[in-house]
């Protein structure tokens, strides 16, 4: 069973779409949105319904709807509302003060949810619902040491946590110390593991991989960030992704995801 405690957007997930899962994040309203689609409580009909009235009104009375919509979210936790807000807000960014509370301002443009707009975005979830269907998974909201402990000797983990020190929110707050007690715990797991992490940039390397995990294999590839508050943040990055030394040996489920990983890898070390 594949197994990731930091599931964010789910993009790994969906993109691997292994058979089963059990997946988590310590955010709520990302987990109530998925869990929502997989039990049908939320489907694409739904969707459409939602964003073209709201999106009506946003295009009639202006920002205000918007920030309407936001503090209704804050109050209801509705997970439709959870995702109309992030596909109107600045950049798409996910962000929680320290409340709790959504609150990334509005993008400004009244005329969001056009039509063609609503529709990209109820294929999105008729997609994800789609992968859903056929799928054993579990969508859990717990912190990611309460997630490791259900993983199994024939499981893979998938760790995918916020980057040391650089995100600092409600939800995402990440220090040394997390990073440090996660690296111990997960190595001393039965099963296999890998993990995605920045390795370096052209300000700084990431010391932590080389303290912490190197008795794994690692691979590394380039990517480049296209969101942050400056162009300062805009940067290429080296990522890595550290696997359990030597997960290589029988054909199981979590080998043939281990290989779909690795071929996104560009330079191996
Ligand atoms: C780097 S993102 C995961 C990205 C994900 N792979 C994706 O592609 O969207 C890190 C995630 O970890 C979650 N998170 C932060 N602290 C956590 C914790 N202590 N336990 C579980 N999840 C946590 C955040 O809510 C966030 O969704």
């Amino acid at each position: 069973m594949w197994i990731e405690p930091f599931l964010g957007s789910g993009v790994v997930l969906f993109s691997l779409q292994p058979k089963r899962a059990t997946v988590s994040d310590i955010n709520p309203h990302l987990i109530t949105l998925y869990a929502s689609i997989f039990e049908g409580k939320i489907n694409p009909a739904i969707v459409k319904e939602h964003l073209t009235n709201e999106g009506r009104r946003m295009q009639e009375k202006g920002e205000k709807v918007y920030y309407e919509i936001r503090e209704r979210f804050n109050t209801d936790k509705n997970p439709l509302d959870f995702l109309l807000l992030n596909r109107a807000c600045f950049n798409g960014l996910i962000r929680f003060n320290n409340n709790g509370d959504f609150n990334v301002p509005f993008c400004r443009k009244n005329n969001r949810f056009r039509p063609a707009y609503v529709s990209k975005i109820v294929n999105q979830v008729r997609a994800v619902q789609k992968i859903m269907q056929t799928k054993d998974w579990t969508f859990l909201n717990l912190d990611w040491c309460e997630c490791l402990k259900l993983a199994g000797e024939d499981d893979f983990v998938y760790l995918d946590p916020p980057y040391i020190g650089r995100h600092t929110d409600y939800f995402n707050r990440w220090s040394d110390k997390d990073a440090i007690e996660m690296a111990e715990s997960v190595q001393t797991l039965d099963c296999g593991y890998a993990l995605s992490m920045w390795k370096e940039n052209k300000f700084r390397i990431n010391e932590h991989i080389e303290e912490f995990w190197q008795d794994n294999d690692t691979f590394i590839f380039n990517h480049f960030y296209h969101i942050g508050s400056s162009e300062n943040y805009r940067n290429a990055i080296v990522e890595a992704l550290v696997i359990k030394k030597g997960f290589s040996a029988t054909e199981n489920e979590q080998i043939k995801i281990c290989k779909m990983l690795i071929p996104q890898v560009a330079l191996s070390l």
